[in-house]
């Protein structure tokens, strides 16, 4: 009795093998602990439905144990064999047992069957990575807000929208250039208008400004300092009283007017602002046929001088220094 008893249990044990390798589980997490003691999985097999796993364990333990076995495992090895045994003990459906082996044994298949549906969602998960992760992001999702996805798309967003900011900043600077005081380009305060050369007085250069600073009877000029012709710098010449290119001769009066030579109009100027008490009240103009300069009314009044703003000289042939040959 006891061989057939070992030679059951050997069938029974390579079914169960068998369908585990085609569930792709582990065995030993299925099986019960051998020492008789009742885990987790033995007390969650009181409801098994499985119809075909209860007569095998009946048959068997009908014929080979009328007693109850004390071993309990032979529960999972039913639920997993079942189709074999179910095809090779249908006579032993008809043994009534009733505190047998077969009632342990129907017992604790549903923990078979509970056992291979997590293994087999165990074996899913290993098979399946991509659907964990994908489902383990969705969870993410839910709890922090925002997925990684998300996140990769707000930053590409965020620096293109910073890289678009800045280039349009330096667009903007390009086109409008902001110049400190005291740089070509900027405003330069003189000072009160005593600063001013004395009328007749030979002009003053200011080469951080490139403009001359002369003082006539209409009020004060800043002629820049490139000829007009093709951007030479012309010179004071103080023993001819006028202003002298070398490049190509052109010659111009004190006043930045044209007396001769290939230069096409007069002198270039800088526009310059009297302030009084804050205020702009005078600064250079354009006339139409002339460029005029400011008014000085007191000594105490400023003089800024704004190089980034040029009036372009009038036309030699409308100067009224030309030279008539
Ligand atoms: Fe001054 Fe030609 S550049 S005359």
């Amino acid at each position: 009795m006891a061989e057939v008893s070992q030679a059951w249990l050997d069938r029974v044990k390579r079914s169960q093998q068998q369908a585990a390798e085609r569930l792709g589980i582990d065995v030993s997490e299925m099986l019960p602990p051998r020492d008789g003691s009742t885990g987790e999985v033995q007390e969650s097999a009181a409801a098994t439905p499985t119809p075909a796993a209860q007569p095998e364990p009946v048959a068997a333990a009908a014929q080979e144990a009328p007693e109850p076995s004390p071993q309990p495992a032979p529960t999972p090895v039913a639920a997993a064999a079942e189709p074999v045994a179910s095809a090779e003990a249908p006579a032993a459906t008809q043994t009534p047992t009733e505190d047998s082996a077969a009632t342990v044994a129907a017992q604790q298949a549903p923990t078979a069957v509970q056992s291979n549906g997590s293994a087999a969602a165990a074996a899913a998960e290993r098979v399946a990575p991509v659907g964990r992760a994908a489902v383990l992001e969705s969870f993410e999702a839910g709890q922090e807000g925002i997925n990684r996805r998300e996140f990769l798309a707000y930053a590409y967003g965020g620096a293109l929208s910073l890289l678009t900011l800045e280039g349009g900043l330096a667009t903007y600077q390009f086109m409008y250039p902001r110049f400190r005081e005291g740089e070509f380009g900027g405003e330069f305060n003189l000072g009160a208008a005593t600063v001013l050369p004395q009328i007749g007085i030979d002009p003053e250069g200011n080469t951080t400004g490139k403009f001359w600073l002369i003082n006539t009877d209409d009020g004060p000029h800043a002629l820049y300092m490139v000829c007009t012709h093709l951007g030479c710098l012309y010179k004071w010449e103080p023993s001819n009283n006028r202003f002298e290119c070398p490049c190509h001769g052109s010659k111009f009066s004190r006043e930045g007017f044209y007396i001769e030579g290939p230069a096409p109009r007069s002198l270039d100027q800088f526009i310059i602002k009297v302030v009084q008490d804050g205020s702009v009240v005078a600064e250079t103009a354009d006339a139409g046929d002339l460029v005029t300069a400011p008014a000085v009314p007191a000594p105490e009044a400023e003089i800024v001088v704004d190089t980034g703003k040029r009036l372009q000289g009038k036309p030699a042939a409308d100067s009224p220094a030309k030279k008539v040959v």
